[in-house]
């Protein structure tokens, strides 16, 4: 009796990978820099000069991290022109989960009627949407999924510490969605790149509602259960971090900051992006910048921005698109597209 032989390995070349639609979602409720002076000793004069928002969207008690994220996702299904039956995968990047478990992938797949997806979280705070973008990415090149929904999704009012002027004037509430597939020729994600530094923890993070720091009587009498924010060690580090990033990225991808139609980055503060296009050497107007309206919705952040400058024709068939984003964790991400 002979043995079988070893089957050959099938060739599969690697793929590349187009978001083919994208889509967002903002709560309806408005709050005005004028609002916070009510309840906190601030002024629209010190929020807007210091990080250039106006305002930020806050969800409605009963609207939850799933419903933001639904929404964008289902704007994003009628972008792409596809119907949720399609999606293999779904990947929510969030900090504000609406539960410990189930994921609020899981949510958004009951939501949309996904029914052939799997789902699952990914937390890396504000570059949350990047790391699930790459993830998707090595997914779709593997072959081993067709077509993915990411989502950056934040519900940040619900762990803001609306007491605290050093954060709560910072953040918003919101949604971003976009779906990745193979879709022939050489247009895609070019180049990624990721980074983290957990030394620096402590800079930015919630101590309270995890294992260390069981939610108590006593844990959320401390505002253990909201962000906490050394503002001018997070500032110095978002600056750096996302100019290396960019670097990188860059650098893997081939390319020069003049090739870059328009960069997307994350909406933190107006003075860290003019920090770093002062030191890219690149023109202000070529940056997507909306923070002014939503303040920084963390993972949702730069997903809202990229279908805004999608839907505004800010990125044209052909052109390179970087991305950059920095958040808790430290954590730090920045992907190359060829629109
Ligand atoms: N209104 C009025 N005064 C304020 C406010 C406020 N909302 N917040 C702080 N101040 C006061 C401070 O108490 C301080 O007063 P003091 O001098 O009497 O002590 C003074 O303003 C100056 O404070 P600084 O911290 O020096 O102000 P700074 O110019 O550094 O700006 C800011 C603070 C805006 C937070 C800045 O450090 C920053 O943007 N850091 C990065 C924050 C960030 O982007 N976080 C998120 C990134 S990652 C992610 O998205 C999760």
């Amino acid at each position: 009796m002979t043995s079988p032989q070893p089957r050959p390995r099938l060739h599969q070349p690697k793929r590349t990978v187009s978001i083919i639609g994208t889509g967002s979602y903002v709560p309806e409720r408005v709050l005005t820099n004028a609002e916070l002076e009510k309840s906190v000793e601030t002024s629209d004069e010190w929020i807007v000069s210091r990080t250039g928002i106006k305002e930020r969207r806050i969800a409605a008690d009963d609207e939850h991290t799933s419903d933001l994220a639904s929404k964008a996702a289902l704007a994003a299904l009628e972008n792409a022109g596809i119907t949720a039956d399609e999606i293999d995968l779904i990947l929510v990047a969030t900090v504000t989960p609406d539960m410990f478990f189930p994921s609020t992938a899981c949510f958004v797949q009951a939501k949309i009627g996904a029914k052939n997806a799997a789902c699952f979280d990914l937390s890396a705070a504000c570059s949350g949407f990047l790391y699930a973008l790459e993830v998707a990415q090595q997914f779709i090149t593997s072959h081993t999924y067709n077509t993915i929904l990411v989502i950056g999704a934040d519900k940040l009012s619900s762990i803001v510490d609306w007491k605290d002027r050093n954060t709560c004037v910072l953040f918003g509430d919101g949604a971003g969605a976009a779906v990745l597939r193979h879709r022939g020729g050489s247009h895609g994600v070019i180049a990624t790149h990721m980074g983290s530094n957990g030394d620096l923890a402590d800079i930015l993070y919630i101590p309270g509602g995890g294992c260390r720091h069981p939610i108590s009587a006593e844990n959320v009498d401390q505002r253990l259960n909201s962000i906490k924010m050394n503002g001018k060690e997070t500032y110095k580090q978002a600056v750096n971090a996302m100019l290396t990033a960019a670097n990188t990225v860059l650098e893997k991808s081939g390319l020069k900051f003049e090739d870059l139609s328009c960069i997307i980055p994350h909406q933190a503060n107006l003075r860290i992006i003019e920090a770093i296009a002062g030191r890219m050497g690149v023109p202000m107007d070529r940056f997507m910048i909306n923070l002014d309206r939503f303040g920084n919705t963390s993972a949702a952040a730069v997903a809202i921005a990229l279908d805004e400058a999608h839907r505004t024709g800010r990125m044209q068939i052909g052109d390179y698109v970087l991305l950059v984003v920095f958040g808790g964790g430290l954590t730090w991400a920045s992907s190359v597209i060829q629109w």
